[in-house]
């Protein structure tokens, strides 16, 4: 098997629920490395749920959640560690440290998760810094930073562990059409440059349509389509027809 063609993530028969309210209902798909999947639905509809499943900061009540070449569910902490290494995760808020300095934000998961020396911290927060458009920033606190910048500056922080694979939750949410294709630019370049495999949860249709491989669309807890936008905006199902045709 060639290594385009290598899973990167895969779902297989899927449940969770929370009390009574069934999230997930026998949801299944895959997505492979070096590809993009936007995945689409209204709000509450589990979508970051999906995410923090392949995580494993929850776990399905029934179903495999398969990581490379990892079934992630019932792992033990050790292991999952090493399986997180190949995630990065751009939570929807960003999430940085607000007593940190952009750079030492940066800085802070390498010092404690790789062996790698202060030269070569320096060397890798200064070129994806750089990368985002945050070169001149680093001195700054999260505080000073527009929300534009916040969400470059916690994709930042998702790549200096350099992953395999790259969970984004609404990257470019609150941003202004010119700042979020900046953003998609960004996520693009993640894929054709490092081969990053990108799961990307988006409402931003137009983003959508020009960074996915594939797209996912969960309603009522189900994965009611799954395929190449030109397929999704023939699917039989309206709900998705109307969320990508938007
Ligand atoms: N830890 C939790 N405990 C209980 N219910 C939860 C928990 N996390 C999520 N839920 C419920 O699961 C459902 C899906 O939540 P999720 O956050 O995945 O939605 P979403 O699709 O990301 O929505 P949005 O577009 O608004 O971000 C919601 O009804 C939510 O209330
Ligand atoms: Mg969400």
């Amino acid at each position: 098997m060639s290594q385009s063609q290598t899973i990167a993530v895969e779902f297989k028969r899927v449940m969770k629920s929370f009390g009574p309210k069934r999230v997930l209902n026998d949801v299944s798909f895959h997505i492979d490395q070096g590809q993009a999947l936007c995945l689409l639905g209204r709000s509450g509809t589990g979508k970051s749920v999906t995410l923090k499943l392949i995580m494993a900061l929850m776990r399905p009540d029934s179903g495999e959640v398969w990581v490379d070449q990892d079934n992630v569910v019932g792992m033990g902490e050790k292991r999952l560690s090493r399986v997180r290494k190949k995630l990065g995760y751009l939570f929807q808020d960003a999430a940085l440290f607000d007593s940190l300095t952009l750079y030492e934000n940066l800085a802070l998961p390498l010092s404690r998760l790789t062996r790698k020396s202060k030269d070569e911290i320096d060397d890798v927060v200064h070129r994806v810094l750089t990368d985002v458009g945050l070169g001149a920033d680093g001195a700054k606190y999260p505080s000073a930073l527009s929300g534009g910048m916040k969400k470059r500056a916690g994709l930042a922080r998702a790549l200096v562990l350099e992953p395999k694979i790259l969970l984004a939750d609404e990257p470019s949410s609150g941003l202004d059409r010119i700042t979020a294709s900046e953003i998609d630019e960004l996520l693009m370049r993640c894929k054709t440059e490092h081969g990053t495999a990108l799961i990307i949860v988006t409402h931003d249709v137009h983003g959508a349509r020009r960074v996915a491989d594939r797209v996912a669309v969960l309603d009522k807890g189900n994965l009611v389509a799954f395929g190449s936008v030109d397929e999704v905006s023939q699917s039989e199902n309206e709900v998705a027809r109307k969320l990508i045709m938007e």
